[in-house]
């Protein structure tokens, strides 16, 4: 009944773009359904400040890296609330209390006798902030993700021994088939791991910028060394006084996607068993969001601003173009039309209509009031509340949503089939217009608590307005679980027209 899930934290070299805000808007779609079922949950974000590139863009403003990655967090720290996701803690590599616990991390698997000291001469993308192979490069010599010549370093490191877990690492996968999903990830983990394993430099001693290894000052930890160990450094000081760890420490699941599958999926776990900790439960590497069919980011110049398309149609939308427009888990393209496009036709005219009418209605034709009757049931909700939940636990949130949003559907065939404006016209039909009137309204109270984890916002609205109380407890995806509802007027839009100079 506890669930901790984590994102990604983001490299702080620009600002957000919808990538990022992409994984932070699914997550919170999942800790919000899990909580709606009553259980005890954690989300965490944050960002990644000890990067190469992190430190050059500094250099680049003439700035100290510590007052730039300080500025820069402010944006970052803004994109989960402007999301509306609801993060328990946000975390920065540069914390006191991060610092701290990666030391002690390190200094545990030192102690263990996992660390040597060695030299490494060889290519480092700094876009990947990876050390590269030479068939991890292209056949001129460059970086197969970001086509740039990778960068030679030859100095003095401290090299884990990854290659001795490997047994351990595919006993570990052997015995929980489902610790990495969806499945063709966790085959693409597990036999990258049962191709052997190379020990990897885990400092670095060109690069002032980083946390000083606690038994050598002189070198920093690589900054993937520092990254990881932010998923349980968290729980040690997110809330005062508490050691979190307690709690959420193995229930954990990593969000992330596919380009840092061998970081989290096969380091991790790894780095963990070392320092004497218990790998996380779960995770669920997912694809990439495209436009125009290729991945965003800075230096391609495809990004679209997070921010600017939510000042445009509000979180609620963007939140659902997000789960709605590729299904999550695989590669997909979208485009910024497409926001609209659902704006317009799904959220106004399938949810946003449908609110309207129904209020509209009990408004004119029984002055404000909806009595509890035995409602008819153009939904099973029962079987919905089911499917929902099972799909939500396996991260299939797009899926999760095209059921629920068949049901908003099947509501509206039902208003039109039943078409209570021809009811109202006599008298004869008044006990079978209240059973439509309530159907309604009982159909939209369950869809409301259906929708809460995609539409936080909106769905406090359709509660308000049907003048249903408040709370998504899931036990409310139901049929006939609306009360008798008095004093409603015709709804505000749910989704109001966004005329296009908004939009210029
Ligand atoms: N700092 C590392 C992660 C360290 S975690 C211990 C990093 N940062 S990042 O800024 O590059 O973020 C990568 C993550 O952002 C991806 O794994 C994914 O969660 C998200 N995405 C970035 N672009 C994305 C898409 N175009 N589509 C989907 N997710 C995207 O890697």
């Amino acid at each position: 009944m506890r669930f901790y899930l984590t994102t990604p934290i983001y490299y702080v070299n620009s600002t957000p773009h919808i990538g990022h805000a992409y994984t932070t808007a699914i997550g919170d779609m999942i800790v919000r359904n899990r909580q709606q079922r009553g259980q005890e949950t954690f989300f965490l974000t944050g960002v990644d400040e000890h990067a190469t590139k992190v430190y050059r863009v500094a250099q680049e403003q003439g700035l100290e890296p510590q007052e730039y990655a300080d500025r820069i967090a402010v944006p970052w720290r803004e994109l989960p609330k402007r999301l509306d996701a609801e993060t328990d803690f946000f975390i920065r590599t540069s914390d006191e209390g991060h610092k701290r616990f990666v030391r002690d991390f390190l200094q545990r698997m030192y102690d263990n006798g996992d660390v040597y000291e060695d030299v490494y001469a060889g290519w480092y993308c700094v876009g990947c902030e990876a050390f590269k192979t030479d068939e991890e490069l292209t056949e001129d010599g460059l970086c197969k993700d970001h086509l740039t010549k990778p960068e030679w370093i030859e100095e003095k490191n401290y090299f884990f021994r990854l290659s001795a877990y490997q047994d351990r690492l595919l006993a570990l996968y052997d015995e929980r088939p489902q610790f990495v999903l969806p499945g063709f990830r966790y085959n693409e983990a597990r036999s990258f791991i049962a191709g052997g394993l190379q020990d990897f430099s885990i400092s670095r001693a060109g690069q002032p910028w980083g946390i000083p290894l606690p038994w050598d000052e002189s070198q920093v930890a690589y900054v993937w060394a520092d990254a990881l160990i932010n998923y349980l450094s968290a729980l040690t000081y997110a809330r005062e006084g508490e050691d979190l760890r307690d709690v959420f420490w193995p229930v954990a699941h990593h969000l992330l996607a596919k380009d840092i599958l061998r970081f989290h999926c096969v380091f991790w776990p790894a780095m963990l068993l070392s320092a004497g900790y218990e790998p996380p439960q779960q995770l669920f590497v997912h694809g990439y969001l495209l436009l125009d069919d290729r991945k965003i980011s800075k230096s391609l110049g495809n990004v679209i601003e997070p921010l600017e398309l939510i000042d445009v149609y509000g979180s609620d939308a963007v939140r659902f173009w997000i789960a709605r427009a590729v299904s999550f888990g695989h590669d997909g393209s979208a485009s910024v039309d497409s926001v609209r496009e659902r704006y317009e036709n799904e959220l106004g005219n399938d949810l946003g209509n449908l609110l309207s009418r129904t209020t509209a209605m009990v408004a004119r034709y029984r002055d404000g009031t909806v009595k509890r009757v035995e409602p008819d049931a153009p939904v099973d909700f029962d079987a919905l509340r089911e499917d929902v939940a099972g799909r939500m636990d396996d991260f299939d949130v797009t899926g999760a949503l095209d059921v629920t949003w068949d049901a908003v559907r099947r509501l509206n065939q039902y208003v039109t089939a039943e078409a209570p404006w021809q009811l109202a016209k006599d008298e004869a039909n008044d006990a079978k217009l209240d059973r439509v009137l309530y159907t309604l309204l009982d159909g939209l109270t369950a869809l409301a608590v259906a929708l809460h984890a995609y539409l936080p916002q909106s769905s406090a609205k359709i509660l308000e307005a049907l003048r249903q109380p408040a709370g998504f407890e899931w036990e409310r995806v139901r049929n006939g679980g609306a009360v008798t509802a008095e004093g409603i007027g015709q709804a505000e839009p749910l989704f109001p027209r966004i005329e296009l100079a908004a939009t210029a």
